[in-house]
């Protein structure tokens, strides 16, 4: 089981940016595969390019350019090669450590809805699930209750990049009076599936009725105000004598 495939940056060695173009550097990277499995790297990178690396899954260093043959030939040999499992011990005492990130994260849960871009409705909606863990998941959509799967895409879970996940699935619909249309999320971190039922006064259209009361109020002020000034003219007409 892939608990949570962690690379632990531990330690950023030889820096020398010369004349702004070549930048070597190095990375020391402690990956948590299982519960029970590591692998330790030491990377060298030249610019973007991996030149060499030591795998503790392969138990030796590899060179991926001429330049660094040598290099890698000096290194693999049995004191330095002995020198690493202290590390790879190093690394592996971070596997009980990481217990507590292997933990379910609980989605946030969102649904909005948009003018779909083409086919045989009008309108999407969109469940956006964002930042759970792990990765697994289950998006389905409930129309009045009932399960509902034409009309329905979705994204892949797609990686923050910092170990947690988000995915948007989507509804093309027409809408109609009255039906209930539910976004259902099952996630490890949920004891039962999760419902989030489609409000058609969303936010958007809150807004739009936000506006359209405070419009009519000034409307309705605006009106009053002009009553009040006709009655007080025409009144004052009365009393002032004309002759
Ligand atoms: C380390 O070696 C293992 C076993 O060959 C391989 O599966 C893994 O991809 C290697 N890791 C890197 C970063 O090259």
């Amino acid at each position: 089981m892939n608990i949570r495939s962690f690379s632990s940056l531990l330690c950023v060695f030889l820096l020398f940016p010369i004349a702004d173009a070549f930048f070597m550097h190095g990375f020391i990277r402690c990956q948590l595969i299982s519960k029970h499995e590591v692998v330790y790297l030491e990377q060298v990178y030249f610019n973007k390019r991996l030149i060499g690396q030591y795998n503790s899954s392969l138990g030796n260093y590899t060179s991926y350019i001429e330049y660094m043959k040598e290099v890698v030939h000096y290194l693999n040999n049995p004191y330095f090669l002995k020198k690493k499992e202290k590390d790879i011990e190093k690394c592996r005492s971070h596997i009980s450590k990481s217990e507590d990130l292997s933990t379910p994260v609980k989605p946030y849960v969102r649904l909005s809805s948009a003018k779909a871009e083409s086919g045989r409705h009008p309108r999407v909606l969109v469940c956006n699930v964002y930042n759970f863990y792990p990765k697994q998941i289950r998006v389905t959509w409930l129309r009045d209750g009932k399960n509902a799967t034409s009309d329905v895409t979705s994204t892949d879970e797609l990686a923050n990049g910092n170990w947690l996940y988000h995915i948007h699935s989507h509804l093309e619909y027409t809408p109609r009076m009255g039906e209930k249309i539910t976004c259902m999320v099952e996630h490890v971190s949920f004891k039962d599936p999760q419902l989030y039922d489609w409000d058609p006064m969303s936010e958007s259209e809150r807004k739009k009725f936000a506006v359209g009361t405070a419009g009519l109020l000034l409307g309705l002020v605006v009106l009053l105000a002009g009553g009040i000034y006709y009655k007080r003219n025409t009144t004052g007409r009365e009393l002032v004598p004309t002759c």
